[in-house]
């Protein structure tokens, strides 16, 4: 009779502990619900301690009992806790938004031809003494013109030429818009190249982009003349082609250098026969250089009475499009990965 109720006990005891097992969602929750009914403070135990006064048929019949009760009551302890940690993994997997499909053969990325070509660039001048400066691709008027002995009216500061900000800051149009921060900067003597983005309000063709790259350089020193500059043009040009290349010199003008000039390679894409890219002059434009004007060396803080410089500006696009006979400039802003895994 004692053993009955006993049992019962049991058995209630069983359906309570699988209700709460059923319910319960956390696994630091079930550890402790663990302890409680099965620990060896737990429930069970505490019911357990009344057998004391039953006979020892009776304590068989409980303890047999008991046993099975707390083998099942194991298995689904053990069971719930798989499942809780099996959903604790899913929710991390979730939350990473990990992918399950997608492909486990990616290719690798590549460097974009133009870092490449820009990497190879400032090796050669960084051999040469240069160090590499940057500046900013938002700029104010006076760095990109003023500065640099733009007149009020050059046309260059047309709406036409120039992107411009509602602010009044504008889309720098050429790397040469550095010279004066570095003239800021640095104490000459000095040796700078500046490679980076610029932009040009204009129509786009085959050689014209609205974005394209280029690479300043700048020499300042007690003596510098058109030879030095010459030279040091000369030295990277064969440098960058691996062979002697054609060139011509023509006088050009920009207002920050004087004289200035127009360095011309012969197009190595036709070899001087003409094709889009030279617009079939067979010659194309590659280095516009020259002495830096002394009111910009002024402009820039340093004494044109004490110091002399040299400036040029490469455009880098054209550079490696003359590298790898590429006819478009266009190709490089695409994305088209057909055209850049050639590379
Ligand atoms: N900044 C000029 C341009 O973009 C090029 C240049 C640089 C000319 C340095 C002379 C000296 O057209």
């Amino acid at each position: 009779m004692r053993s009955k109720s006993i049992i019962e006990e049991l058995n209630f005891f069983q359906t309570e502990t699988e209700k709460k097992l059923e319910e319960e969602k956390n696994l630091e929750n079930l550890k402790k619900l663990y302890y409680e009914i099965l620990g060896k403070q737990g429930k069970l135990t505490e019911i357990l301690k009344k057998i004391k006064d039953l006979s020892i048929e009776e304590k068989k019949e409980v303890g047999t009992f008991a046993n099975t009760l707390k083998e099942t009551l194991t298995i689904k302890f053990k069971k719930k806790q798989e499942e809780l940690e099996n959903y604790i993994q899913l929710e991390k997997i979730q939350s990473e938004f990990y992918d399950i499909t997608r492909p486990l053969n990616t290719k690798y990325g590549k460097i974009h031809p133009l870092s490449q070509i820009q990497y190879e660039v400032e090796d050669i001048f960084l051999n040469m003494g240069f160090q590499i400066m940057e500046g900013p691709e938002i700029e104010l008027d006076e760095y990109n013109f003023g500065k640099l002995n733009f007149t009020e009216d050059h046309p260059a500061r047309d709406m036409q030429d120039t992107f411009w900000t509602k602010e009044g800051f504008l889309l720098r149009t050429h790397t040469s818009s550095v010279q004066v921060r570095a003239m800021e900067k640095l104490k000459p003597p000095f040796k700078i190249i500046v490679p980076g983005r610029v932009f040009r309000y204009e129509e786009t063709d085959a050689s014209h982009e609205n974005t394209f790259y280029q690479l300043e350089g700048m020499m300042i020193d007690k003596e510098v003349s058109i030879a030095n500059l010459i030279y040091i043009m000369k030295t990277f040009l064969s440098t960058f082609f691996e062979k002697e290349v054609t060139v011509r010199l023509r006088p050009g003008y920009f207002p920050f250098v004087e004289p200035g000039f127009e360095l011309d390679i012969q197009c190595l894409i036709c070899k001087g026969k003409g094709c889009q890219v030279c617009k079939y002059s067979g010659w194309v434009e590659i280095l516009p250089c020259g002495l830096i004007h002394p009111n910009v060396l002024e402009f820039g803080g340093i004494n044109p009475n004490e110091w002399m410089g040299f400036a040029f500006g490469m455009g880098l696009s054209r550079l490696v499009m003359m590298r790898h006979s590429i006819e478009d400039i266009r190709h490089f802003l695409s994305g088209n990965l057909r055209f850049l895994e050639q590379f």
